[in-house]
């Protein structure tokens, strides 16, 4: 309250409200005017079933004298009960298709979301790797999402083996960036001319590598005031 009153947003947020309570109305009064329809097409149904029991019961014993009263009682019982028993139906019918919905959701996310690479092939083809901790990284450009502008541009540099490097530059210029990249948490993106870059850490493609023997020979030290020193001496508690 006191953050939307600070920046001013409080009529942005009455309309945002009373935009959603509308949509709330309107689906509820649909629900409800939609199960009302059925009741009503229901009745209607074994009104009818009731009727034709009935009728052609007394139909049969003017016209044949043949049916019993025991039988055409016991139509018109079963008859009744067709309303019930359809309304029922469509109830647990139409309850188990939106409840459905969270599952249709969740198969959305699993055809439809692209998820990472392999994560345990193919291995760096010698087993101590990097040994150097040399980088190459040449023409690497990243994106959040595809439709997003580039965030880092064909970027180019060598790192030397065995230095200590820093990287440098203002708030939202791309370092946490070239982390994830680094770490393969964001793939790389085709450049504007089509071609992709490439990260070669001691001779090895980054690209080419399982997400694990990737990220378990990479540590990235997050900059969090509170976290335990311990964690980041072993971060996959290996020792
Ligand atoms: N999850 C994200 N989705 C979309 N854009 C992002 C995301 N994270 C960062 N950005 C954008 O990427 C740019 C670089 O951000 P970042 O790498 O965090 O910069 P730095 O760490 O140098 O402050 C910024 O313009 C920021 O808006
Ligand atoms: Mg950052």
């Amino acid at each position: 309250m006191y953050v939307i009153r600070a920046f001013d947003k409080t009529d942005h947020f009455i309309q945002k409200y009373f935009s959603r309570q509308k949509d709330f109305i309107i689906a509820t009064v649909n629900q409800n005017i939609t199960s009302r329809w059925i009741n009503l097409v229901t009745d209607i149904f074994s009104v009818v079933t009731v009727s034709a029991a009935g009728y052609f019961g007394v139909l049969s014993t003017v016209i044949g004298g043949s049916s019993s009263n025991s039988l055409i009682g016991l139509a018109l019982v079963w008859s009744l009960q067709i309303n019930s028993i359809m309304s029922f139906t469509l109830r647990v019918l139409a309850d188990t298709e939106s409840n459905m919905n969270a599952v249709v959701r969740l198969y959305d996310y699993i055809d439809n979301n692209p998820s990472e690479k392999d994560f345990d092939e193919p291995k760096p083809e010698h087993d101590v790797w990097p040994s150097h901790g040399k980088y190459k990284i040449a023409g690497a450009s990243y994106k959040y999402r595809p439709e997003l502008p580039y965030v880092l541009k064909q970027i180019s540099f060598d790192i030397k083996e065995k230095s200590k490097i820093g990287v440098v530059g203002r708030t939202g210029s791309g370092k946490s960036t070239l982390t994830l990249g680094l770490l393969r948490i964001l793939e790389l993106t085709q450049n504007e001319d089509g071609s992709m870059g490439n990260i070669i850490l001691d001779n090895e493609n980054t690209s080419d590598l399982g997400l694990h023997c990737l990220r378990q020979k990479n540590y990235h030290h997050p900059a969090r005031p509170n976290s335990v020193h311990r964690n980041h001496q072993d971060k996959h508690g290996s020792f």
